[in-house]
C-alpha cells in the first residue's frame, strides 16, 4: 500500500451496486401484470422473502433509504394490516409450491416496531408466506435505541439468525456529524443486549469518510467494534445524496463535482480500515462486508439483494423474477415517502396481486447482473458458471470492459484459471467498477429519473 500516490484517475464513489438494476431505472408497468402469470414458471422451491418496515425514529443525515420519521397513531397498525392483505395476495399467486430459503426484515428500521408487533410481522412471514422462520436463515436490522431487551427476545424466540445494528461510528462526535442522532454508552448498551439475547450473527454497520473523522478516530471506532467479536462488519463509505439531509446541508455536491480529496481520504480510510480487519484475522468477502474466522456464512446484503427469485413486501420492498424486477413507487423526499406509504395501506388486497413500477430483464441484463452480483465478490467468478448459464464467456460478452479492468490493474493476474477475480485495488474500486458494467439502456433511465 502506498498512501502517497496521487489522486485517484477514476472516481472510486460513484455508485453502491448492491442490486441491479437500480430502482431508479424502474417504470410504471402500463400492463400491470398479474404476479399469478410472472411467477408461473419460475423455480420455487428456495425463494427469499424480504419484508419492508419503513419507518425510523430519525432521519439520519447521509441515508436516502426509503424510510420515514416515526409513525402517527395507527399507522404501524395500518401498515401491518397491508402487509398481511399483500401476504395474502402474494401467497395465492406464488401458489401451494412455493417454498422459502431465506427471509430478512429490512428498512427503514423494523425494530421500530414494538415487540407484539414484531410477534405480528413474524406471523404474517410464517402464517400469510409460509416461510418457516425457525428453520431458514432469518436477518434483521436494526439501530441501538430500538434494540430494545423485549424486541429482542421476540426476535430471538422467532428464530432471527443474524441482527445487523447499524451504529456508523463509536466516536460521538462523528455520530453528531453525520445527523445520526446516538451516544456511545448507548450504542454499547444495545450491543451488550444483542449479545445477551444470543443471536447467533452480530453484523455492525460502521461509515467512513464522515467530517472531522481521522484514521485515528476510524482505528478507534473498529477497535470498539472488534471489542464485540462481531461475526460480520461492514465498513460503508459515505456517500452524501442529494435530497439528504446531508446533500441539503452541504454545498459540496458529490455526484456533479470531483472532489478528489474526499475521494482519496475514504479511499485512505477504507485501505487501513480492511488492513486492520484482515490483521484481526477477518476474511473479506466484497468491498464492505468482511467475516470473522469461523463465523458461518449467512448470505448478507451484499449477496441477498441479487438473488432471484425475491418475493418483497411491504411499499418500499423489490421482488425479483427472472423476467421482471418490480416494486412500488421510490422516494428520498420525506413528503413523497409519506405519500407512498398512506397510499400503500389504503390499498385494498386486490391492488398487491399485480405488479406496478419495474424493469423488464433481458438476457443482456441477466449478464451484466450476473457478472456485477459475482465480481464485486472478493472470491470472484468461475467462467464456467457463467458459462453454463448463457453459453458464451464473460471475455466474449464484456472484452472492452475486462480489458480496462485489466490495464487499470483492477484484475488479479494470479487468480486461478478459469477465476475471473479483481485485485485488491479492483475491490476498492468495486463503486467505479460495478457502474461501467451497467447497460446504456440502465444508465439512460437512471440519469431521466426524476429523483423526488
Ligand atoms: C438499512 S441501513 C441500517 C439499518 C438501521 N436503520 C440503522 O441505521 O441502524 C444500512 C446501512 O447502510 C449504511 N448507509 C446508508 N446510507 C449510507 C450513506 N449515504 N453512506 C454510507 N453508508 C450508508 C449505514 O451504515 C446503514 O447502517
Ligand atoms: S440510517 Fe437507518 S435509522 Fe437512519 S434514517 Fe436510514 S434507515 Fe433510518
Amino acid at each position: 500500500m502506498n498512501i502517497s500516490t496521487p489522486g485517484p484517475t477514476v472516481r472510486p464513489y460513484q455508485s453502491y451496486v448492491y442490486a441491479y438494476p437500480h430502482k431508479t431505472a424502474y417504470r410504471p408497468l402500463a400492463e400491470r401484470p398479474a404476479l399469478r402469470e410472472l411467477w408461473a414458471a419460475e423455480p420455487k422451491d428456495a425463494l427469499s422473502l424480504y419484508l419492508h418496515i419503513p419507518f425510523c425514529e430519525v432521519r439520519c443525515g447521509f441515508c436516502n433509504l426509503f424510510t420515514r420519521i416515526g409513525a402517527p397513531e395507527g399507522l404501524v397498525t395500518a401498515y401491518l394490516d397491508a402487509l398481511e392483505r399483500q401476504a395474502g395476495a402474494v401467497r395465492e399467486a406464488l401458489g401451494e409450491d412455493a417454498r422459502f430459503a431465506a427471509a430478512a426484515f429490512g428498512g427503514g428500521t423494523p425494530t421500530f416496531l414494538e415487540a407484539a408487533e414484531l410477534e405480528r410481522l413474524c406471523d404474517i412471514a410464517e402464517k400469510g408466506m409460509g416461510a418457516d422462520l425457525a428453520a431458514v436463515p432469518l436477518s434483521v436490522e436494526a439501530s441501538p435505541a430500538t434494540a430494545t431487551a423485549d424486541r429482542l427476545a421476540v426476535l430471538a424466540g422467532r428464530g432471527t439468525t443474524r441482527l445487523s445494528l447499524g451504529v456508523q461510528s463509536f466516536v460521538d462526535a462523528e455520530a453528531r456529524s453525520a445527523v445520526r442522532p446516538q451516544r456511545r454508552a448507548e450504542v454499547e448498551a444495545a450491543l451488550a443486549r444483542i449479545r445477551e439475547a444470543g443471536i447467533p450473527v452480530l453484523n455492525i454497520d460502521l461509515i467512513y469518510g464522515i467530517d472531522g473523522q481521522t484514521e485515528d478516530t476510524w482505528r478507534h471506532s473498529l477497535d470498539a467494534a472488534l471489542a464485540w467479536r462481531p461475526e460480520e462488519l461492514y465498513l460503508y463509505p459515505l456517500y452524501v445524496r442529494p435530497l439528504t439531509g446531508l446533500g441539503r446541508k452541504e454545498a459540496r455536491a458529490p455526484e456533479a463535482q470531483w472532489d478528489a480529496e474526499w475521494d482519496e481520504r475514504r479511499l485512505r480510510l477504507y485501505r487501513s480500515g480492511r488492513d486492520h480487519l484482515l490483521a484481526h484475522g477477518y476474511e473479506q468477502v466484497s468491498m464492505r462486508m468482511f467475516r470473522a474466522p469461523g463465523a458461518p456464512a449467512t448470505g448478507g446484503e451484499d449477496h441477498a439483494c441479487q438473488t432471484d427469485g425475491m418475493v418483497g413486501l411491504g411499499c418500499g420492498a423489490r421482488s425479483y423474477t427472472s423476467a421482471l424486477h418490480y416494486s412500488f413507487d421510490y422516494a428520498v423526499d420525506m413528503r413523497e415517502i409519506r405519500g407512498i406509504v398512506d397510499d400503500y395501506v389504503s390499498r385494498p388486497a386486490a391492488d398487491f396481486a399485480r405488479a406496478e413500477h419495474g424493469r423488464w430483464m433481458t438476457g443482456d441484463e441477466a449478464r451484466r447482473r450476473h457478472l456485477l452480483q459475482s465480481v464485486l465478490q472478493a472470491e470472484g467468478m468461475e467462467h464456467a458458471e457463467y458459462r453454463a448459464r448463457f453459453g458464451t464467456d464473460p471475455a466474449e460478452d464484456f472484452p472492452a470492459e475486462l480489458a480496462r479492468f485489466a490495464e487499470r490493474g483492477w484484475l488479479d493476474p494470479d487468480a486461478a484459471p478459469g477465476r475471473l477475480r479483481l485485485s485488491p485495488e479492483g475491490l476498492a474500486h468495486s463503486d467505479a467498477l460495478g457502474p461501467e458494467l451497467f447497460s446504456p439502456a440502465v444508465r439512460a433511465a437512471m440519469a431521466a429519473y426524476d429523483l423526488k
